[in-house]
């Protein structure tokens, strides 16, 4: 008896010490691919046979034309093509085959409001006769196929809305998040030099009842030459200013447009959207995503990881002012007549259990979110779910950033109840959809891991030289070694940015800016940015923007941020901070300085500790070492590492002491 109760101790301590998770026997019988057998033999085929494998997904996309080469391709000039020459219309994939088909009643799109006392339901049937009213405004504003429009919008309908209706027109539209600042969303029109702007009144978020996007607009607006026309969605009915000849109510440009619209043919090729992302210079990029591949990339992953089944309520947590929203809220699930949900609020309004009474309200299966929410709502204690029925989830999902065993578990335990899967996606903006992940009825999970590639995805870790680490047990920077369907094609006007930043590096290959470990089973474990991007709350932000925006303040002569580990948000920022001779440090100085970042970019950018400092570690050639500013911000003072190539090392010693 004692040594059978040893043995189930030490198993169960085993297991849990180990931490793996298998798929239960309920959602492998019912998965897509319910087996690690099976996934190896479709894996093995995509990688044998890639044009063979993606020629089959692509049947599940609508083509008006089919392609004559599947891909043509070569990442020494980061050239890339698929299914170029054939014709389709993502907004046709998303909308009107389903009402085709007989699908038009079914539902859509579920709006849950900032107040859960708000909500929409829209149906494919109202989708198609707002995308094509919407589409024809648009075009009554000027817009044509090739025009660029840029969107500045909360999480409402008509966001995705307007989404679909640039893509119905052939028009290329530029999300800007939300919560950009007028100085950002200028830059980011004019890279692109974007035709119309869609916007609303003012924006409803948590407490927030009047955020003031038309406002913020409109001094964006005084400097965009390119945009003609300002396309106007009310949603608080708050007062403002229409300019005349220039801005248009959407609801008013709604009822005089024509309720037919056909869709435009476009090629595979044919640029679907731009959305900007941070890089290592101060200016963002426009990455530039095309329709064919990104289309059947996006749906096949959305049906095989979330193994969606029709009827099924999915719900993506995430901004579509980010890429996860564009591929998993809008077009991933739409092409795959999904019940996508829409979200306007913020976790905690009006209370901690919101996510969860919204799981409860509308019954949801499928839920995917960012760590960085985990990690806020998971330190309000378990009594916040435990008030709420989940029973209805079956599958949950992460991405943006590394998820930690802790927040790992709680997801697992307490929201999951052990019963459901975790697909800790891993991808980028870049990438258009998941490249690493578990699938829920195949994979053993591990906290921390995104386990495997996806179908056709060939990742490689090589070292700083360049040299692949074959095998297990290896750790190095994460490179692809082939194109997928959904991978970014170009950044806009400036191609040789595109292959410098992703190509040049390690020759032949995409490089993704991660580093990350192989372990012995062959799982993938991504240990975050090897290179000048921070991740924030889920937010990627350019070391370089935010030092230009600091540097802006008169009493600045030069600073250097850097991230360091913050419980909720995963990294915050730290500045260094080096004033002009003569000027002084003040709590004042500190206050303009964030205030300035808070303006250029944006509340999520500003830096959390701002450390004075009469000089910055710097190498004989005048580069910033930034791994030592990384180990003092970190507090991980004992490991700085070789300061002795740095022009003067005792700069190390003053930086240390004065440390926030
Ligand atoms: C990080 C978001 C670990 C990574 C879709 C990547 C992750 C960057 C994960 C891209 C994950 C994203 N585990 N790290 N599951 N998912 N990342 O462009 O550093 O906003 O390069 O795209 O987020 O962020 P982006």
């Amino acid at each position: 008896m004692f040594f059978m109760l040893r043995k189930a101790f030490v198993r169960h301590y085993l297991i849990k010490s180990m931490k793996s998770f298998k798929p239960n026997e309920k959602i492998k019988d019912n998965a897509y691919i319910g087996s690690i057998e099976k996934y190896n033999e479709i894996y093995d085929y995509s990688i044998k046979n890639p044009e063979g494998f993606w020629a089959e997904q692509a049947e599940r996309i609508s083509w008006f034309k089919k392609w004559g080469k599947v891909w043509n391709w070569d990442f020494n000039k980061a050239e890339i093509s698929w299914f170029e020459g054939a014709k389709l219309n993502a907004c046709y994939n998303c909308v009107d085959r389903h009402v085709e088909n007989g699908f038009g009643n079914e539902t859509a799109l579920i709006w849950e409001g900032n107040n859960s006392s708000e909500n929409r339901k829209l149906t494919y049937d109202d989708l198609l006769r707002e995308v094509q009213l919407a589409a024809n405004s648009l075009k009554d504003l000027g817009v044509a196929k090739g025009d660029r429009v840029c969107i500045y919008m909360q999480m409402i309908p008509e966001l995705t809305i307007a989404l679909l209706a640039c893509a119905r027109i052939g028009a290329v539209h530029s999300v800007v998040f939300g919560a950009f600042s007028p100085d950002s969303l200028e830059s980011r029109i004019n890279d692109s030099e974007c035709k119309v702007l869609v916007t609303q009144d003012a924006g409803v978020r948590g407490t927030k009842t009047d955020i003031p996007m038309k406002k913020n607009a409109d001094e964006t607006l005084k400097n965009t030459p390119s945009i003609e026309k300002v396309l106007v969605v009310r949603r608080t009915g708050s007062p403002t200013e229409m300019i005349r000849g220039r801005d248009v109510w959407w609801h008013e440009a709604m009822e005089s447009a024509d309720s037919l619209c056909e869709p435009e043919i476009m090629d595979a090729e044919d640029p679907l959207f731009i959305l900007y992302t941070s890089g290592s210079t101060g200016k963002p990029k426009g990455v530039m995503h095309t329709t064919g591949g990104y289309m059947v990339y996006t749906s096949t992953t959305h049906h095989y990881i979330f193994d969606y089944k029709p009827g099924e309520i999915y719900w993506c947590t995430a901004d579509i002012g980010w890429i996860t929203g564009h591929s998993y809220i809008v077009y991933g699930p739409m092409a795959n007549r999904a019940v996508t949900m829409m979200f306007e609020g913020v976790p905690n309004y009006p209370d901690y259990g919101r996510f969860w009474e919204i799981i409860e309200k509308h019954k949801v299966n499928i839920f995917y979110t960012a760590p960085t929410a985990l990690r806020a709502l998971m330190k309000e204690g378990d009594n916040w779910p435990k008030k709420y029925n989940l029973e209805s989830l079956r599958l949950l999902g992460t991405v943006g950033e590394p998820i930690k065993e802790p927040e790992w578990m709680w997801y697992h335990s307490v929201i999951g109840n052990e019963r459901c899967p975790i697909v800790d996606t891993w991808w980028q903006t870049e990438t258009g959809g998941i490249m690493i992940t578990p699938l829920p009825g195949v994979t053993e999970t591990e906290p921390g891991s995104a386990t495997r590639p996806f179908f056709g995805i060939l990742p490689q870790l090589v070292d700083d030289e360049g040299n692949v680490l074959e095998g297990n047990n290896v750790e190095g920077n994460l490179v692809m070694e082939r194109p997928w369907p959904s991978i970014m094609r170009t950044v806009y006007g400036d191609h040789q940015r595109f292959f410098d930043t992703y190509f040049s590096r390690f020759p032949g290959k995409y490089f993704s800016g991660d580093g990350c470990k192989r372990d012995e089973k062959g799982y993938y474990w991504i240990t975050g940015r090897v290179d000048d991007v921070i991740i924030v709350s889920g937010h990627n932000l350019g070391t370089a923007e935010i030092e230009g925006s600091i540097g802006r303040h008169p009493d600045v002569a030069e600073a250097a941020v850097v991230g360091y580990p913050h419980e909720i948000k995963g990294n915050s920022i730290y500045a260094f901070v080096t004033l002009r001779t003569g000027r002084k440090i003040t709590e004042k100085t500190k206050s303009e300085i964030a205030k300035i970042v808070r303006a250029d970019i944006g509340p999520h950018a500003t830096p959390e500790k701002i450390q004075f400092t009469e000089g910055l570690p710097k190498t004989r050639s005048g580069k910033i070492m930034r791994r030592i500013l990384r180990n003092i911000a970190s507090d991980n003072v004992d490991n700085l590492g070789d300061i002795s190539t740095l022009a003067d090392p005792s700069v190390v010693e003053s930086l240390v002491s004065e440390r926030i």
